[in-house]
């Protein structure tokens, strides 16, 4: 029996994971945080902006470089990588997206079952009680922009991410879980599987049975437990793997 390749266990495939990380969204132009040169963590000091101690010291500091960053994705568009996961949950119903991305490409380029491991920018919420916030007016450009305040208790409203040293939702983090444990294949794209608890997903779903399929140019410690590693870019390898499996682009 020819050894399955991976067009036939994604067509065969009936629950199936997409893990995610910023190499999914590079090529729509949103910066990675670790490739050398272009990640956001070669050229900001990720203590100094991703903490709740930055927060704390200089709120405006931090507020205003994740509005930054918002506002950068809000002029960019999913890629075509982001379109043939969303052509992938057409095909098989049961197939649910853990991204560590921030960002809102998936939903825009269709898909709808997507959990949000390290939040999102679109979620603002406030510092202190916790009640959601409406999403600002996007900022005209760069800088230290004071946060608003929470509409119920006044205090300043944060970014609706998970900074380094906090924990992950643990709402999301238990449905990523239950569902790494369930699938029967998982596809890791665009990670450097280097940030825990997030990096544990794909060893779950393979300590499970699963099948792991990983896309990305580079090799990750993830690749001691890929079934098939596709090196490459994930908007051109998704697309000609989507086509393998149902011929359609
Ligand atoms: P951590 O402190 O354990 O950091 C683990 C990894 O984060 C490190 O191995 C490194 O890859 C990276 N890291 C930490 N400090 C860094 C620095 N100064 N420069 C570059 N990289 C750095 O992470 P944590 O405390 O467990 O964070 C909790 C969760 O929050 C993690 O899952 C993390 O991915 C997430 N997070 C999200 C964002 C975001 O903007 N969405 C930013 C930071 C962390
Ligand atoms: N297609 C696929 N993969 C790509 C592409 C691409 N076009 N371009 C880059 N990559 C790969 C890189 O080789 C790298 O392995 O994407 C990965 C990006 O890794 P990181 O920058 O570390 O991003 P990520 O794995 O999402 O980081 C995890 O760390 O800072 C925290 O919370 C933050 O969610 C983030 C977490």
């Amino acid at each position: 029996m020819p050894e399955r390749d991976a067009g036939d266990l994604l067509r065969d495939a009936e629950r199936i994971v997409v893990f995610t990380g910023a190499g999914m969204s590079a090529e729509s132009g949103v910066p990675t945080f670790r490739d050398a040169l272009t990640g956001l963590w070669q050229r900001f000091d990720a203590q100094a902006l991703a903490t709740p101690e930055a927060f704390e010291a200089d709120p405006a500091l931090v507020w205003g470089w994740y509005e930054w960053r918002r506002a950068e994705v809000e002029l960019v568009w999913p890629n075509a990588g982001h379109r043939a996961v969303a052509t992938i949950a057409a095909h098989t119903p049961d197939t649910l997206v853990i991204t560590q991305n921030v960002d809102d490409l998936h939903e825009r380029a269709g898909t709808t079952r997507i959990v949000h491991l390290h939040g999102s920018l679109f979620a603002p919420r406030c510092s202190a009680c916790g009640h959601a916030a409406a999403v600002s007016e996007l900022p005209a450009e760069g800088g230290r922009i004071p946060p608003p305040a929470c509409a119920d208790c006044g205090d300043d409203v944060r970014p609706g991410v998970v900074w380094f040293g906090e924990p992950l939702p643990a709402d999301a983090l238990s449905a990523a879980t239950e569902a790494a444990s369930d699938c029967d294949l998982l596809l890791t794209i665009g990670t450097s599987g280097l940030v825990h608890p997030a990096a544990e997903i794909p060893y779950m779903a393979a300590r499970a049975g699963a099948a792991v399929i990983q896309i990305n140019p580079e090799p990750t410690p993830i690749d001691s437990v890929a079934t098939i590693n596709l090196r490459g870019p994930a908007a051109q390898i998704l697309p000609d793997l989507v086509c393998k499996a149902w011929g359609d682009r």
